[in-house]
């Protein structure tokens, strides 16, 4: 049977006028060498890799548009170097891991981790010595921790201290490392930790219920602006109580939130963290992974959800393996992102004022950015009294009922600001005190009630 649909064609189709720029936004995408968001991103740690996945066999791996290859020595060092050998360009993904250093396929040439020459058997010995002080293989410095293998790829003299976030010491809990890919430019992913509203929609009402249904919620939300860091606070009421939901970003790409699964505004919640401890990691500028622990315990997701698909739900809301037809039906992250193309055209989009956190952290990116292209020192998070630096990402959900007559949103803002200002007054405390103290200032405020609030403080 045919049918067909003859339709009246009397509505202003522009489908011939628009015709999209293709101009990128060169400045903030670009993260190869010399490039000048490449530059800003080398001046950080960067996680890259699974511990669990590197075995006894050297790996080519992609970072900030490099090619390199990372081995553990037989001494159980780590080497992260070019991956063409300085001899004639073979790759050192077919060299064989020694008690120091790596050995080229093709000639025998050994470098230390460092990418010293160590040795260039078949030459003699006045040669090998003046090979070993001409010849050097490029290598960066890395730190394994917990299950991430991390780098620094920018200037030596600019290397700065590998930086311990309070969520990396939490007690009791279980980080759980796990690497998300995205086929885009690592700002598309970057961009929806900022962007609190798309969890109302694309993780709650346009296919599955992927996390819970509070998120379905469209809250108040409010954007802090403070040193290197950008929150954004999403404050939704859930009958009686108001939760409090904190996305951050450490610039340039640390990122965490509240929990996937241990919140859904049903049940009170005091200073909650957050489920997933993420770097937004750019392999080249169409390629993008996130590295990041899952949090179990009782300051993330509960334990139930420490299982092979846990840190993929956490991480987008679905399996990361998935049909194309189950991907629209129900999109996650992934999807969103990756739909724009390889790498968005900014000319293109309509930002408004729920995209205010987006459009922030584009403009505090592109400062930086500027600020090291002029020879200045990008902004670093500052460490605690511990030498640990606070984070801010969590859960908290108090009983506050509603007030009446009192515009609910207004007050649900100041609460957010009050929340935040708790936060901030006790960043610079030990974590067990910080979290004393503001779960303290959070039982008062819930039994003073949203009232505190009305006449504007
Ligand atoms: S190419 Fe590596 S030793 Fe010759
Ligand atoms: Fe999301």
């Amino acid at each position: 049977m045919t049918v067909n649909h003859i339709q009246s064609h009397s509505g202003d189709y522009r489908g011939y006028d628009i015709r999209p720029s293709t101009e990128i936004n060169e400045e903030l995408v670009r993260v190869g060498p010399g490039t000048p968001c490449g530059e800003y991103l080398r001046r950080f740690w960067h996680p890259f890799f699974l511990s669990s996945e590197l075995g006894e066999r050297p790996v080519v791996i992609r970072i900030l548009g490099e090619e390199l290859v990372l081995f553990r020595d037989k001494s159980g060092r780590l080497g992260l170097v070019h991956k063409r050998c300085p001899h004639r360009q073979a790759s050192l993904e077919f060299g064989r891991c020694e008690d120091k250093g790596i050995r080229c396929c093709y000639h025998g040439w050994q470098f230390d981790i460092d990418g010293s020459l160590l040795d260039a058997p078949g030459e003699s010995l006045t040669l090998n010595r003046r090979l070993k002080d001409r010849v050097r293989l490029g290598a960066y410095p890395t730190v394994e921790y917990q299950g991430l293998i991390f780098a620094y790829l920018g200037p030596p003299t600019q290397q700065p201290e590998f930086p311990i976030f309070d969520a990396m010491t939490f007690e009791k809990m279980e980080r759980v490392p796990y690497a998300a890919p995205f086929r885009c430019n690592w700002l598309q992913v970057l961009d929806a930790i900022l962007d609190p509203l798309h969890t109302s929609f694309l993780h709650s009402s346009i296919g599955r219920v992927q996390f819970s249904e509070g998120f379905g919620e469209v809250g108040q939300i409010d954007i802090f602006d403070r040193d290197a860091w950008l929150l954004g606070v999403n404050t939704r009421r859930v009958g009686d109580n108001v939760w409090l939901r904190v996305n951050e970003l450490v610039l340039p790409n640390f990122t965490q939130a509240g929990s996937a699964f241990a919140a859904d505004g049903t049940e009170v919640r005091y200073y909650g963290r957050s489920s997933f401890t993420r770097w937004v990691v750019p392999l080249d500028d169409e390629n993008t992974t996130c590295f990041a622990w899952a949090n179990f315990g009782q300051r993330g997701d509960p334990p139930e959800w420490n299982t092979p698909e846990g840190p993929e739900l956490i991480e987008q809301g679905e399996v990361f393996d998935r049909s194309y037809e189950e991907k629209q039906r129900s999109p996650a992250d992934v999807e969103a992102v990756e739909g724009m193309g390889p790498i968005t055209v900014h000319a293109n989009e309509n930002l408004v004022v729920s995209d205010k956190g987006v459009a922030v952290m584009r403009k505090r990116l592109l400062d930086e950015i500027k600020k090291i292209s002029n020879g200045g020192q990008p902004l670093r998070a500052n460490k605690n009294s511990e030498g640990v630096v606070p984070t801010y990402g969590g859960d908290t959900v108090l009983t506050m009922p509603r007030q009446s007559s009192d515009d609910e949103a207004t007050l649900l803002s100041r609460l957010a600001h009050a929340f935040m200002a708790i936060q901030f007054d006790t960043s610079d405390e030990s974590d067990l005190d910080r979290q004393a103290e503001v779960i303290e200032e959070l039982q008062r405020l819930e039994q003073s009630g949203l009232g505190e609030f009305v006449n504007g403080q």
